[in-house]
């Protein structure tokens, strides 16, 4: 695994308006996230996860402090600049899959190249070892409504990787599975990190996710409670 910084916070706080008050969800968040990392944030309902996730992946700005995404101090970024980012170097996993239900899974996946310039020849290519990671190169023609839960989350898994991204944030994808697909997904991600050395965050509550992570951050109220090193997985 290489040192580089992929993710750094400065005193990160984040702060909503609710009706005529304000409130915290994020206080001085300082945290730094390393090449090769298989982390979590952990941390019960409410607790600020997935807040942090999409401040992380710049689909949300700090109220104060500062978040360092891959060498670009967010703050500094215009929108175009924040979507070059993300299309190129971060792939999204959510709870719900998120899948564009008229499109097959082999659109699916390619759906993530076509914000990048690349010939048809290479995204087909690139979505073809994608659907090898997860396994599914049997179901390229299937859509979404034809799949199970584990099968569309492995298609969520191939389009966030097809890119190669440096970056993989999950927010709560084991959510809607049942056992079995939970470990199998996240072995599945577990492979590609170790294998690519990409670097991967969850937001989870969920133990099955958290037996496979090699560090674990619990969020309490918008607040590090703890941040810890998981030798030897
Ligand atoms: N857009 C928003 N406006 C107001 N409050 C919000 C908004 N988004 C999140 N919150 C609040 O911030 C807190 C943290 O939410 P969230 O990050 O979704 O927690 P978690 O993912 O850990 O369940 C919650 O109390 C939530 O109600
Ligand atoms: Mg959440």
């Amino acid at each position: 695994m290489d040192d580089s910084v992929i993710i750094k916070t400065d005193l990160l706080t984040k702060r909503f308006h609710v009706g005529t008050g304000e409130f915290t969800a994020l206080h001085h968040i300082s945290l730094t996230f390393r090449r090769g990392e298989f982390a979590g944030l952990v941390g019960p309902s409410g607790s600020g996860k997935t807040t942090l996730l999409n401040i992380i992946g710049t689909l949300d700005s700090p109220t104060e402090g500062d978040v360092e995404v891959i060498g670009h101090s967010v703050s500094g970024l215009t929108h175009q600049q924040a979507a070059n980012l993300r299309n190129h170097n971060i792939g999204f996993i959510f709870q719900t899959y998120n899948l564009l239900p008229v499109y097959n899974v082999y659109e699916n996946i390619e759906f993530a190249l076509l914000l990048q310039n690349r010939s048809s020849g290479e995204r087909k290519k690139a979505v073809m070892e994608a659907l090898e990671w997860v396994g599914l190169t049997d179901k390229l023609n299937s859509r979404p409504s034809q799949l199970s839960g584990g099968e569309c989350q492995r298609v969520a898994i191939a389009r966030a990787m097809v890119k190669r991204p440096l970056l993989v944030l999950a927010d709560e994808p084991s959510a809607n599975l049942d056992a079995k697909n939970s470990h199998n997904i996240v072995q599945t991600m577990k492979i590609l990190n170790k294998e690519l050395n990409t670097t991967f965050i969850f937001a989870t509550h969920d133990e099955k996710v958290m037996l496979y992570l090699d560090r674990i951050i619990t969020l309490n109220d918008g607040v590090v409670e703890e941040d810890k090193m998981i030798l030897n997985r």
